[in-house]
């Protein structure tokens, strides 16, 4: 009962310009009444004509406005029965609805929200506005919760227009206040234009969609190639290292038989030697026996007997030409050594063989060469000579230390450059940064990556603390690999193809250039140069 008592009261108190329940109703002369505000407005604007928003009756002067204060009570009336009602009916609002302004308890869904009212309607409080001429003017939209914002902040005015130009909402204030050459659209043209930009994105999109799936297959067969190789490469290198290793132990075998066949007859010869010797000195001490020492007592038959047994030799070999021959077996091993492994780590570094790949042409900088060092012609080779000259002071310069650096910053992301030891005794190699004391410990919080060989055998990575390295008899090549972004500095034994050291984790903020100790003559053990060579691409 009390609903539908409200609900009929509700619709009775609606001011037909606001749509709202009155506030200070007002009785205008042919009966009507609106809310003082809304009506003193509405005439306000359409001066001089005075005419009654709902049924258009004019009057000729401006009628007189009181507030309707019977219909004020009831309203307040009315307010209070529905507030009680509503506060325990509040209906849940879903998540973007919007609700209509109008409706007092229960609300209900708006089905429109109009621009000049700034309120939105249910489908029963919308109905003013699709009957009375005035209000179907007004331009209803889709609901929305902030109607606010589809006001214009300087005008107050709904924001029905778009400059294409400034890309803004503007009111029809704003538009006539616009510079001509704005291009002005309405917001449904502005809307149009806008899904046509949105399908050529969609289209570019689309695209760029297409573009990364064509990726990822380009990327799949890649892989699917690089597992091949993998695989294959993995075959190979088992089946080549089974072979090897097969033969090794075959020929091991075979050259086993022939050194003791060799040896056997040897051995043999030996023997026969060895035999026939003992059996002629068993004749000779024979033939002695038979003699006594001494003529003793009868000088008579000692001069028989000697004379029948000595004068006749017992036949013996003349031994004097008579040797055992043999020839000594090659002992190659160590050169079959160096061999296998060195083929063997090609087989097991492949990643040298790219690092290699990253080659650059690096010569010596005279202007750093600290005045104790001579340099080739070329600025390939270094190597310590005796003082015979002040070279002109820079500040660039090793006064102290027999070092030089490279010219060339090592500017590329990767780069890599070999350089002869061999012969040396003494030498420090590496990469240094632009800014190091050249008076500092080689250390990498110096800015120095190096290692280095001293009294021809203490082979060492100055990091910190320093590392002891096994020195190879065999090295001869130092391969110098750099990689800016990893932060790694790398020494590779070039002929043996193995990994020395390696500086990781490093943090490098500045330029890097090559550097090279040759070290000091040491009276001449190590008068060896230190030479920057080319590198042979296996
Ligand atoms: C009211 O007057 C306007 C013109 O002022 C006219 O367009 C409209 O049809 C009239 N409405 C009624 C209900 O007479
Ligand atoms: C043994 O042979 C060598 C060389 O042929 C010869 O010089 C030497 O006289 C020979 N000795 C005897 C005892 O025949
Ligand atoms: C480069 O060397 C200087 C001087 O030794 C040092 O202060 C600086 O930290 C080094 N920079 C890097 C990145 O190691
Ligand atoms: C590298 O440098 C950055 C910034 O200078 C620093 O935060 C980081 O600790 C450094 N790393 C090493 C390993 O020195």
């Amino acid at each position: 009962m009390a609903s539908a008592e409200s609900q009929i009261a509700e619709d009775d108190f609606l001011c037909s310009i606001c749509l709202s329940v009155f506030t200070k109703p007002a009785s205008i002369p042919c009966g009507h009444n609106f809310c003082f505000d809304c009506i003193t407005k509405c005439w306000d604007s359409k001066n001089p004509e005075f005419a009654c928003p709902l049924c258009n009756e004019t009057f000729s002067s401006r009628p007189m406005l009181r507030v309707n204060t019977i219909i004020a009570e009831l309203i307040e009336k009315f307010k209070k029965t529905t507030l009680e009602k509503s506060s325990g009916t509040v209906e849940e609002k879903q998540a973007g609805e919007v609700l209509c302004s109008i409706c007092s308890g229960a609300k209900l869904t708006a089905l429109r929200s109009c621009l000049e009212c700034v309120l939105s309607y249910c489908e029963k409080h919308l109905e003013p506005h699709q009957r009375i001429p005035t209000l179907k003017k007004h331009k209803l939209i889709h609901p929305v919760e902030d109607l606010e914002s589809r006001l214009c902040d300087k005008h107050g005015k709904p924001l029905e227009m778009f400059c294409m130009t400034d890309q803004i909402f503007i009111c029809e204030v704003c538009n006539g206040n616009c510079c001509r050459s704005h291009t002005i659209v309405t917001i449904e043209e502005a809307a149009q234009v806008v899904q046509t930009q949105f399908r050529s994105q969609m289209k570019h999109t689309e695209q760029m969609i297409e573009k990364r799936q064509q990726k990822i297959k380009e990327i799949e067969n890649s892989l699917e190639a690089s597992r091949n190789n993998a695989g294959m490469a993995l075959t190979c290198s088992v089946n080549a290292m089974t072979a090897a290793v097969d033969y090794i132990k075959r020929s091991q075998a075979e050259l086993t038989e022939i050194i003791e066949t060799k040896q056997g007859k040897i051995e043999n010869e030996a023997k026969g030697f060895i035999e026939e010797l003992d059996l002629e000195i068993v004749q000779l001490k024979e033939k002695t026996t038979h003699l006594e020492e001494s003529p003793g007592n009868d000088p008579f038959m000692y001069i028989t007997n000697f004379r029948s047994l000595g004068i006749i030799q017992p036949q013996v070999k003349n031994w004097t030409l008579v040797t055992l021959k043999w020839t000594p077996f090659p002992a190659q091993g160590a050169r079959l050594r160096a061999t296998v492994m060195r083929e063997v780590s090609m087989l097991c570094d492949p990643d040298f063989k790219e690092k290699q790949q990253h080659a650059v042409d690096v010569t010596l900088d005279p202007d750093t060469a600290n005045p104790n060092l001579r340099l080739s012609a070329d600025r390939k080779e270094v190597t310590h000579r005796k003082r015979n000259m002040n070279p002109p002071n820079d500040p660039k310069r090793f006064d102290l230390v027999f070092s030089v650096l490279g010219k060339e910053r090592l500017c590329s992301i990767r780069c890599y450059y070999e350089v002869q030891v061999k012969d040396k005794t003494q030498w420090m190699l590496g990469v240094v940064n632009h800014s190091i004391n050249r008076m500092e410990e080689p250390i990498p919080e110096n800015g120095y990556w190096t290692i280095c060989l001293r009294k021809g055998s203490e082979f060492t990575a100055n990091a910190n603390p320093a590392v002891n390295l096994p020195l190879r008899e065999t090295l001869q090549k130092i391969g110098v690999f750099v990689d800016y972004k990893e932060g790694e500095v790398s020494f590779y034994d070039v002929d043996a193809r193995v990994n020395i050291f390696s500086f990781t984790g490093c943090n490098f903020t500045e330029k890097l250039f090559p550097f090279f100790g040759p070290g000091p003559q040491d009276g001449g053990k190590n008068s060896a140069p230190l030479i920057i060579t080319s590198v042979k691409h296996p």
